[in-house]
């Protein structure tokens, strides 16, 4: 059977990374968290000074190259695991100071140039989920099945917010809503490759929908796909 490229994109804390997830499994395809490469980043950004009021542009494109990111599959989870200089930093790049100043990172047309050289050669054999704002529009035009998620802004923050407590984090819902709202905000204006629905991509908007159901749609969209790939 024919692999496809499967991407999905849509805004912040839309379920996308769950959705894709489960549906690598099902499909025994690779998951490729592309938010988790920009996340890296900014971690990277973050302890070495390259942030302090503001980000420092220049300061960032010239440490780009000594920036090593890679993937090493975690044997517990069997997901593979953002890695910088080969040590995973997964634990480390969903707080809301990575979050804070992820979307400024991701606007820089030299970061984006790296991730997705990188994103692409990950899904040259196909047989790839990957999930991010621009796959379907810039990584894999040619993707063979693109969905795109929506949810309310307020949904959106809920959920994130208890994920956040949930591991320990103090935070305010305000605060998680206000980060999702100014990402949503730099995410889709930025002159480079701005978050925004492929006009071939299945609008998918989840704020009503539980997860088996957003997974039993994405999962037969894809058999139906793949059955037409061959
Ligand atoms: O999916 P996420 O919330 O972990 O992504 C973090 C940020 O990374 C998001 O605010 C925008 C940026 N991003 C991007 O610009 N392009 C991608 N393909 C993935 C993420």
């Amino acid at each position: 059977m024919g692999k496809i490229i499967v991407a999905i994109d849509g805004h912040s804390s839309t379920g996308k990374s769950t959705i894709a997830k489960r549906l690598a499994k099902a499909l025994d395809y690779t998951y490729v968290d592309t938010g988790a490469m920009y996340r890296a980043i900014t971690l990277f950004v973050l302890e070495n000074g390259i942030v302090q009021e503001s980000l420092d542009i220049d300061k960032l494109i010239e440490a780009l190259p000594r920036i090593q990111l890679s993937f090493k599959k975690n044997g517990q989870s069997d997901i593979a695991e953002i890695c910088l200089d080969g040590e995973s930093v997964e634990a480390k790049i969903r707080n809301l100071k990575v979050s804070k100043w992820v979307s400024p990172v991701a606007a820089v047309r030299e970061v984006r140039e790296k991730l997705v050289e990188m994103q692409q050669q990950i899904g040259l054999d196909k047989g790839v989920v990957m999930d991010g704002r621009d796959i379907g529009t810039v990584v894999f035009p040619e993707a063979e099945l693109k969905i795109f998620m929506t949810a309310s802004a307020e949904t959106r923050a809920h959920r994130r917010y208890k994920e956040l407590l949930d591991r320990g984090d103090e935070v305010t819902y305000e605060q998680v809503l206000k980060n999702v709202q100014e990402r949503d905000f730099i995410d889709s204006t930025r002159s480079v490759s701005p978050l925004k629905k492929a006009k071939d991509a299945i609008h998918f908007h989840n704020s009503d929908m539980c997860l088996e159901e957003q997974f039993e749609r994405c999962f037969n969209y894809s058999q139906r796909v793949i059955e037409k790939a061959g």
